[in-house]
């Protein structure tokens, strides 16, 4: 981290986890332990969960984003959901590009690029989801691909737009799986990151952006992970569905 320039912000995906009543009891219980964080604290859940989300999370420091958001302002697109209604319901940050989303959902970087830029219109702040496969990194293509995706996520963004719009390197082989990136591939990664959005806006403005690292990161590896000057805290997963755990790593982010 280098706090005096960027921000640091650990982020909960909760992905396709918890009920309302779930999401309830889980950031009442969170809420004690992140009070004093010194970094940004965010829960992105399911849609369905976010009026108990932004309702429990009222007063304290945790923000709630989205796991997702359309491109479309509105229309004839079932089953999806706008920038505006996601502002309009208390949501602040949002999840844009996920692997499972790119893996599962046909998502692709233009359709990342577009709801980048509906996220951003709509003042809310986009983490835009980038990272190789294992096949990928083993070809030797990991800083190629993520220079791509990072630069195609950022189509028509302008430097000002980007002033709310957060990286998170995620390696697909470390998702879930138990396997992290070492501290040093993570902040290599971020470096990639990083050194493509000097290419696009100027090294001052890429020293500005706050990367995350996200894949396995945990209560025990999260300070080393942090420790790396490019990773600016976490997208968490399975550990952001234990209370105790996030808060661990809220606490090594805040150091
Ligand atoms: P895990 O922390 O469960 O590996 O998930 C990471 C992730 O995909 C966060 O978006």
């Amino acid at each position: 981290m280098k706090k005096e320039l960027r921000r640091a912000v650990i982020a909960g995906n909760w992905k396709m986890n918890n009920t309302p009543s779930q999401a309830k009891a889980l950031i009442e219980a969170m809420k004690p332990l992140v009070a004093d964080a010194d970094c940004d604290v965010v829960l992105c859940v399911p849609a369905i969960d976010i009026p108990a989300a932004v309702e429990a999370a009222k007063g304290s420091n945790i923000k709630i984003g989205a796991e997702n958001v359309h491109f479309k302002a509105s229309g004839a697109y079932t089953g999806e959901i706008s920038a505006d209604m996601l502002k309009e319901a208390g949501v602040e940050y949002v999840v844009i590009g996920h692997s499972e989303r790119r893996q599962y959902f046909a998502e692709t970087d233009q359709t990342v690029n577009l709801r980048t830029l509906a996220a951003v219109n709509a003042g809310l702040k986009a983490i835009v989801c980038v990272g190789e496969t294992l096949e990928q990194r083993e070809l030797g293509y990991t800083e190629t691909l993520l220079k791509y995706q990072t630069k195609m996520a950022l189509t028509n963004v302008t430097a000002d737009q980007l002033k709310n719009i957060i990286i998170a390197y995620e390696p697909v082989w470390a998702i879930g799986t138990g396997v992290t990136a070492t501290a040093d591939q993570a902040d290599e990664g971020n470096g990639f990151c990083r050194a493509a959005i000097a290419e696009a806006y100027g090294a001052d403005v890429a020293e500005t952006v706050t990367i995350q690292y996200g894949g396995s990161m945990n209560a025990k590896n999260a300070d080393e992970l942090v420790d790396k000057v490019n990773v600016d805290g976490g997208l968490i997963g399975g550990a952001s569905l234990k209370a105790e755990d996030f808060s661990i790593i809220v606490k090594a982010a805040s150091k």
